[in-house]
């Protein structure tokens, strides 16, 4: 970056939501003023019980949902209604049934400007790294679960934004695939570590990932609990059974009961 700066800081200040219902109905209060940092480089995980706003706050993020007030920055600038500053991978993998793998890859540089024959020849090499060698040519509907959701985070991660939004990549995979993609995205993540806000409901990934997590309350969305995780990296997979991890996954149990 010319400046040497990094630009990846995420700042939401004071965010105010509400959905309407419909005549007659009050509104869903979603974000009463919610407040939420995230350090250039940091790994945030987000967990909260259904329907806390999650989901409505990474495509705030995203620039894609206008909050009714409140402000949403990265690195300083001002993101809301603004689509396409961060890389925003939305909690359905959204692949397109008629493009191949490749096309599919290339589809979020595509629309964000990137000629067609400069996003494939950026995205064939992430193919390696994401385990996918192969399957350029294939359609969605040939891939496992797994390798689907390694597809939408190659497109994710081939965005070059300083800022991964990533609303429960794993959710719809098995025990075991979700632990292998769990070690997997560790290592794609840690080779630039960009900041990444993490969505899920498995406290456990997001102990593991995290560089910290943070407890959303039930509707309005506040943070009710802040985690800090110190350890190094790469983390294995054992980690599960320590007991310092064991006691930071009943606080945050204990947080999203209360
Ligand atoms: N476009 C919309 N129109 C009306 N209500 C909405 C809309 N999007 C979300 N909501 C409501 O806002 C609340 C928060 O939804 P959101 O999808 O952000 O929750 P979530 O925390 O992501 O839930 P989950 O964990 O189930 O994915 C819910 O009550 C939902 O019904
Ligand atoms: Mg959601």
């Amino acid at each position: 970056m010319s400046t040497g700066a990094r630009t990846g800081a995420v700042a939401v200040r004071d965010l105010h939501h509400a959905f309407a219902r419909g005549r007659g109905t009050a509104d869903v209060p979603v974000f009463a003023g919610l407040d939420l940092s995230v350090e250039d480089g940091e790994f945030l995980a987000v967990v909260g019980p259904s329907g806390c706003g999650k989901s409505t706050l990474l495509r705030m993020l995203a620039g894609l949902l206008q909050p009714l007030a409140g402000s949403a920055t990265v690195g300083g600038r001002d993101v809301l209604g603004r689509p396409g500053a961060v890389a925003f991978m939305p909690q359905k993998d959204n692949l397109l049934p008629w493009r191949r793998a490749l096309g599919n890859a290339v589809l979020g540089a595509e629309i964000s400007g990137v000629p067609r024959a400069e996003a494939r020849a950026r995205a064939l090499p992430l193919f390696e790294r994401f385990g996918l060698v192969g399957f350029e040519r294939a359609w969605p509907a040939q891939l496992s679960g797994g390798m689907r959701q390694r597809l939408a985070l190659l497109r994710t991660f081939l965005l070059d934004q300083p800022v991964l939004l990533l609303d429960e990549p794993f959710g719809a995979l098995d025990a075991i695939t979700r632990r292998s993609m769990q070690t997997w995205l560790q290592d794609v993540w840690s080779a630039d570590r960009r900041t990444v806000v993490f969505v899920t409901h498995d406290v456990e990934e997001a102990l593991w990932l995290a560089d910290r997590v943070v407890v959303l309350s039930g509707r309005p969305g506040r943070v009710v609990a802040e985690l800090q995780v110190t350890r190094a990296r790469p983390r294995a997979l054992d980690l599960v059974t320590d007991p310092a991890f064991v006691a930071q996954r009943a606080e945050v149990l204990a947080a999203l009961g209360g």
